[in-house]
Formats: structure tokens, sequence, C-alpha cells
């Protein structure tokens, strides 16, 4: 039986490329950066399915160069802003995603840059690295407290509820925002208070996005949201770059109207907007939330597993289009 093609827009960690060569024959763009869009179409062209990344815009020409074999559409991401799933449906195509896998992985980065923000980590290693350290000072890089501070969670999803967790731990008062709000045992649990966007961007000492990029979210938090924020505040964003209004937010990181901003993701990714980089009071992570080697090893199998469950035209276990009949062979 001849093997099915797929096209693979990046080489996946090794327990997810097994798989794939196991039933596939992988025709694999195995460069270190995203694949331009006109070669993703050439790749994708007469393809019974497409393994992707989140930096791979698939839309319907893509899908369009692959033709009426596509089946199925997997990517490696929980995210899926890069997908045109309706369009996907429309040709009865099946998308998967990888959500639950790397919710604790990326809630680990999320403290990680809370903490290196509040507590001047990367401006105290620049400091050491570059000979600066002269020794203790009693007001050497003082940063914020945790205790009794208040920490806004928008986007209440998995991620959201396990960065709010960790919180507990510190001793912050958690409010969070969300298109939905949790059930009240849901919310005891944590425990976290429901607020307007407005009101906890008022209140809030920190304030974390961990929404999904869609036409509501775009732009969320522009220049009028920020200036709602305190000045002693602080932005975190692991959600989509796009979340923010990131020239608005440089210019005012660059005025001193906030106190700090984290960033895993960027609007234009990987460019950043000018000027940001040379401000101290940012630090800035290369969109690696979910990369631990346990994460991404289960991420890649769940989108061989996805890719696979397409092909095969079974329901994949992670499927975003379940609506979708799939189209079964022969
Ligand atoms: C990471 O950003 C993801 O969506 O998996």
């Amino acid at each position: 039986m001849s093997k099915w093609e797929v096209a693979v827009t990046r080489r996946l960690p090794e327990a997810g490329m097994d798989m794939l060569r196991g039933s596939c024959h992988a025709r694999l763009w195995d460069e270190d950066r995203p694949i331009p869009h006109d070669r993703l179409c050439a790749l994708a062209e007469g393809a019974d399915g497409i393994v992707c990344v989140l930096t791979d815009p698939v839309d319907a020409a893509v899908m369009e160069a692959a033709g009426p074999k596509l089946k199925v559409i997997s990517t490696m991401a929980v995210g899926y802003d890069n997908i045109d799933v309706a369009e996907a449906s429309r040709r009865g195509i099946v998308v998967g995603n990888t959500p639950g896998v790397l919710t604790e992985a990326t809630a680990d980065l999320t403290w990680a840059l809370i903490l290196s923000l509040g507590r001047r980590i990367v401006e105290g290693d620049r400091m050491v690295r570059e000979g600066r350290f002269n020794g203790w000072g009693p007001t050497l890089l003082v940063g914020a407290d945790f205790k009794g501070r208040t920490l806004g969670i928008v986007g209440m999803g998995r991620i959201g509820t396990a960065v709010a967790k960790r919180a507990v731990g510190f001793g912050m008062k958690i409010l969070y925002h969300a298109r939905h709000r949790l059930a009240p045992e849901l919310e005891a649990a944590v425990p976290a208070h429901f607020e307007k966007l407005g009101d906890l961007l008022q209140k809030s000492d920190f304030v974390s996005l961990h929404c999904p990029l869609n036409k509501e979210s775009f732009h969320l938090i522009g220049g009028s949201e920020i200036d709602l924020m305190k000045p002693t505040a602080y932005l975190i964003n692991v959600a989509r770059g796009p979340v923010v209004d990131e020239a608005a937010l440089t210019a005012v990181l660059k005025a001193g109207r906030l106190a700090g901003a984290a960033f895993d993701v960027y609007e234009n990714e990987p460019r950043l907007s000018p000027g940001l980089a040379e401000l101290d009071n940012v630090v800035l992570a290369p969109h690696f939330g979910s990369a631990s080697i346990e994460t991404r090893n289960k991420m890649a199998v769940m989108a061989a597993q996805n890719l696979i469950a397409g092909l095969r035209g079974d329901v994949p276990p992670w499927c975003l289009n379940p609506e979708v009949r799939p189209i079964t062979e022969g």
C-alpha cells in the first residue's frame, strides 16, 4: 500500500518524527526558520495531510495548492490563529491541535517572566556579566513585592488557571477577566474574582495575558487600556503578540508610565517594535512558553496522532472542527 503524502513544515522532536515515518511519506521543510508561504504551497501540493507549527499561515491558498486529497491539518501548538479553520471545515478537512499538555510548562514560563521582571533578574545578570557589579548595595536593583499584591489574569482557560494557582503560593490576590465567567466552585477553588477588563486593569499590580488571538482579542490591550493601569504595574504577554498594541506599549514603557513588561510573543514576530529592545524595564523571551523537553515531545506525539487519525478518516483525538465528517479512503 502506498504511504500517505504529508507536508511537514518543521522537523518535530524525534518521537513525533518516528511516528510520521512509520505511516507516511513525510516531505520535510528541514530548515531552522519558518517556511515561506510560497514554499509551503509547493510542499503541500497533492498532500493527504499537513503537519504545521504556529509560524505557518495555513490559509485557503495552501489548502487550494494541496488539492482535493487534503484530509487533515495538524498543528504542533495549542494556539491555532494561523489556520483558517472555517475554510478547512468548508473543504471537509479536519484540524487538530495539542491542548492541555503544555499548560504547566507555559504557566511555569509565565512565572519565570513575572519573577524576572519584578525582581529585575535580567538587569542584574547584565550588570554582573558586564563587570558593573561593585558589591552589595542597599538600593541596588530594588524591585517588586508579590505577597499581598494583585495579579490580574486576562483569559482564564487552562493556562490562565494554572498561572493563578501558582500565584496562591506567593500570597497574591487574584482577579480574572474572561469571555465566559467560571462556575462559582471553580472561582472558589483558585480562589479568583471575576472583574470587567477595565476594573481588572485599574486594580492589578501584575496583568498577565492568556487569551487566544481572534477578532475579539486583537489589540485587546491598546493605548487606552494601558492608560488604565497603575504606573507601578507590570504587563506580561505569553498569549499572542497582536493581543497587545506593541507600539503603544513600547511608547508607554519608554515614557516610564508603566513599571515594566515581559513578552514571550510579539506583534510582528520575530520582529520587535522599534525601541523595545533598548528598554531596561522589559524582559524579552523568544516565544518558548511550552519549551520543556517532555512537553515538546508530548506535543509532537499528539500532532502525529492527530495527523494519522485524520489520514485514516477518523476524527483526530484533539480536533478543532469535529463537526466535519472526515473523508474516508476509497
Ligand atoms: C504556543 O504558543 C502554542 O500555541 O502552542
